[in-house]
């Protein structure tokens, strides 16, 4: 397939390879910078993609050119067909990881060796059982935290999602870091991004700047080893030299990775969305449940792909919440 031909090439010629499908809307925990304090609204059932759209959709996707899958949620293993999903994606030729609070691994663990996942991105935001409360409102961390070493154990590529909030878990930073000392894990510092409901507030951002400053006060310049940046990256990744593990920074607000970005999002109610932060969406489900072929709406969303942050180029318009009019975070899924 030629990259003219493919649906999946935007304007500026950025191919769509990576798609990241929520699963569910709804989760187990309620991290304050992600689900609106009010809750979301749900979709009715009748409206959420089943077992077979979400297979049928995605196997469209993988013929066009998709070779990266992630699940994502709300909570992904809160679907009560997600042995069957995971079972059947597993077939596609596809890299395949998920993106998981990790609270029900333990339920799922057999499932979960038998499929063709090979990392799991954990979000854990913190390495103190209070703390964890607080920020999730659910008293689960030894659950958590129990699980991500249970994946571990078995093998799995574990990625750690930390997002940074300022005056919260930034005292944690080299905490998470001697955490790679003995462990083979990445951990992924996340700048705090804004979303609908999350009380986004420039204050409360980490940026890249300042968690390296922390770094190279603590570690000798030395012992920091940069590491190379993966094709369509969105981390910039280090070591400390001799450890085990790796950490990387995620800085999606004071230094977006959008000109390299293969990414394209489909939520749990079949919208389709060129970019984390677009308003806009297409409705891919209702197409297709008309029996109308999807393809063409597919290329139409992602020629509509903006170059940089859904049209906000500047900071100054990111910083803006009042152009924020984005779902929560909750129902796109990171
Ligand atoms: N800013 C940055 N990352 C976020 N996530 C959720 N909300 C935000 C936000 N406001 C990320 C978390 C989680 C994943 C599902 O999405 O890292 O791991
Ligand atoms: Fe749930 Fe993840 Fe959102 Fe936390 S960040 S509320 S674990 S989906």
């Amino acid at each position: 397939m030629t990259k003219k031909d493919n649906i999946l090439t935007d304007t500026f010629g950025r191919q769509h390879n990576y798609l990241r499908i929520s699963l569910i809307e709804k989760c187990n925990l309620r991290c304050t910078y992600c689900m609106p304090e009010s809750g979301v609204l749900l979709s009715p059932k009748s409206q959420l993609m089943t077992t077979e759209e979400v297979i049928d959709i995605t196997s469209l996707f993988v013929k066009h050119g998709v070779t990266k899958i992630r699940l994502t949620g709300g909570e992904p293993l809160l679907r009560k067909d997600f042995p069957e999903i995971i079972t059947e994606l597993s077939k596609l030729p596809v890299a395949l990881s998920m993106t998981t609070n990790a609270i029900l691994v333990d339920r799922y663990i057999e499932v979960l060796k038998k499929s063709a996942l090979k990392t799991i991105n954990v979000s854990l935001d913190t390495l103190h059982p209070e703390k964890f409360n607080t920020i999730t409102k659910r008293d689960q961390f030894a659950k958590a935290f129990d699980n991500m070493n249970l994946l571990l154990n078995e093998g799995f590529n574990v990625k750690l999602n930390v997002v940074l909030l300022k005056d919260f878990n930034d005292t944690e930073i080299i905490d998470f870091i001697e955490f790679t000392k003995d462990k083979k894990i990445a951990v992924r510092f996340i700048e705090f991004m804004p979303f609908d409901g999350n009380q986004w507030d420039k204050s409360k951002l980490v940026s890249y700047q300042e968690l390296l400053r922390q770094v190279a006060t603590y570690y000798s310049s030395d012992a920091l080893i940069s590491l190379p940046n993966e094709d369509n990256f969105t981390a910039r990744n280090f070591k400390i030299q001799s450890y085990e593990g790796s950490f990387g920074i995620i800085s999606s607000v004071t230094n977006p990775f959008c000109d390299v970005c293969n990414r394209i999002r489909l939520t749990a109610n079949g919208k389709l969305k060129n970019c984390l932060f677009s308003t806009s969406e297409t409705d891919l489900l209702t197409t297709y449940r008309a029996g109308i072929p999807i393809e063409p709406i597919i290329q139409a969303t992602l020629l509509k792909k903006k170059a940089v942050r859904a049209g906000m180029t500047d900071i100054k318009d990111f910083e803006n919440t009042s152009n924020h009019n984005n779902r929560s975070m909750i129902t796109i899924g990171g």
